[in-house]
């Protein structure tokens, strides 16, 4: 049997829930939602959430609320999914690649002040693969330059900056319940906020122009970004779980860790001590992910790549996109770390079985480096004459 590189823990609570809201017979957005909102806040410890249909749609909608279009430009971390640059080009507003920290895939401070224009207006800090951004120093860069805080935490849900939750940092937090989040929703989003007015305004933008349903009456411009009550309720349930999944997911990656400790040409990320991290995948770096994971794919092991580098996405190209600093950091990740299955229903003999073919792989590549074997490693994109 084929072992997975994720999936949802879905029980009996979920579909308890989701029956007690067919009974209720009220399937679109509702009370399931307001309640998820209310306990989604009280989680994060923020004024307010107001859910969306997808993380995607929350990183849009923040960037429209706050008035970004076109001429505006945002500093995005080149390392990170597609979505967190395709919102900002769907807004007309260019998004600016500036590079990431080469340990931890968060945006570097420093590239991203080197990447500002007289265009930038916001700077979107993403926390990737569950560890938090520095946002000391974001928030003092937003500060000294006037830029607003959108923060990309699709990823953050339990990831803290010291103690305070990701999210609640900037002008508007982002998160995603896509199925392979901490908690899932099938597809969800959320927009965190603290001030009042700005919910306000996320409501109106998400509501179709009005802060309650009922009334033809629509004081502002705005789109249906609403969700159902059945994803709220699913919702309701896997939050009321999240203590249970967050542990089970550190004590997936010290197994790992514990196991693969030693093996010959491979790193384990170390956090990167900013506050609670919350593993998305259990990640790992080697010199030839590509390889490892067709070898792993061959013994029915189902594995992720790092994100690709965004600069070089066909559909960013130097009409919608900036790049001012080539993201050497972001190439590197791309060219060296692999996801392994982080399920978590993964059995110690599953886990076992990754890890040995993992040391099978590794010790045959470290055999045929010292006989001479290997080809010389080139970069793929390094030497990309279109690059700046
Ligand atoms: C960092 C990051 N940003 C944005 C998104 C978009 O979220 P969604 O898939 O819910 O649209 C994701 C989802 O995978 C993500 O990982």
């Amino acid at each position: 049997m084929r072992i997975h590189e994720f999936n949802p823990r879905l029980g009996k609570t979920e579909m308890i829930k989701v029956l007690e809201t067919l009974q209720d017979n009220w399937i679109t957005e509702g009370e399931k939602t307001r309640q998820l909102e209310t306990m989604l806040a009280e989680y994060v410890g923020c004024a307010r959430v107001v859910m969306v249909p997808n993380g995607t749609l929350a990183l849009f909608a923040a960037l429209k609320v706050l008035g970004i279009g076109p001429g505006d430009e945002v500093i995005v971390p080149d390392f990170t999914f597609f979505g967190s640059a395709s919102a900002v080009v769907l807004t007309g507003a260019r998004p600016v690649f500036a590079d990431v920290d080469e340990y931890d895939g968060n945006l570097a401070v420093d590239a991203a002040e080197a990447s500002l224009s007289e265009h930038t207006r916001a700077i979107m800090p993403v926390h990737i693969y569950g560890q938090s951004c520095d946002m000391q120093s974001i928030m003092a860069l937003a500060e000294k330059y006037k830029l607003y805080v959108v923060e990309d935490a699709a990823q953050g849900l339990g990831v803290t900056f010291g103690d305070k939750h990701v999210g609640t940092f900037g002008h508007i937090g982002c998160m995603s319940f896509f199925a392979d989040k901490a908690i899932t929703t099938g597809e969800g989003g959320a927009l965190l906020v603290n001030d009042d007015e700005l919910a306000d305004r996320c409501v109106y933008f998400k509501n179709q122009g009005r802060l309650k349903r009922g009334s033809f009456v629509h004081p502002h411009m705005g789109y249906n970004f609403r969700i159902t009550d059945l994803q709220a309720a699913i919702g309701v349930a896997q939050l009321a779980r999240i203590d249970d999944i967050i542990r089970r997911k550190r004590l997936l990656r010290d197994a790992y860790y514990q196991r693969l400790d030693g093996c010959p040409g491979l790193r384990l990320p170390d956090d990167n001590g900013f506050g609670e991290v919350v593993p998305f995948r259990v990640n790992i770096l080697v010199d030839d992910p590509q390889g490892l994971s067709e070898f792993l794919d061959r013994h029915a092991i189902a594995t992720r790549r790092y994100f690709y580098p965004l600069h070089l996405q066909p559909s960013l190209t130097p009409e919608n996109s900036v790049v001012r600093q080539k993201p050497i950091n972001s190439i590197r990740l791309f060219e060296s770390g692999l996801m392994l299955p982080s399920g978590l229903d993964l059995t110690e003999t599953q886990l076992n079985k990754v890890c040995t073919c993992i040391e099978e792989y590794q010790y045959a590549r470290e055999a045929s480096a010292s006989a001479g074997l290997l080809p010389q490693q080139k970069s793929t994109f390094t030497a990309d004459a279109s690059l700046p």
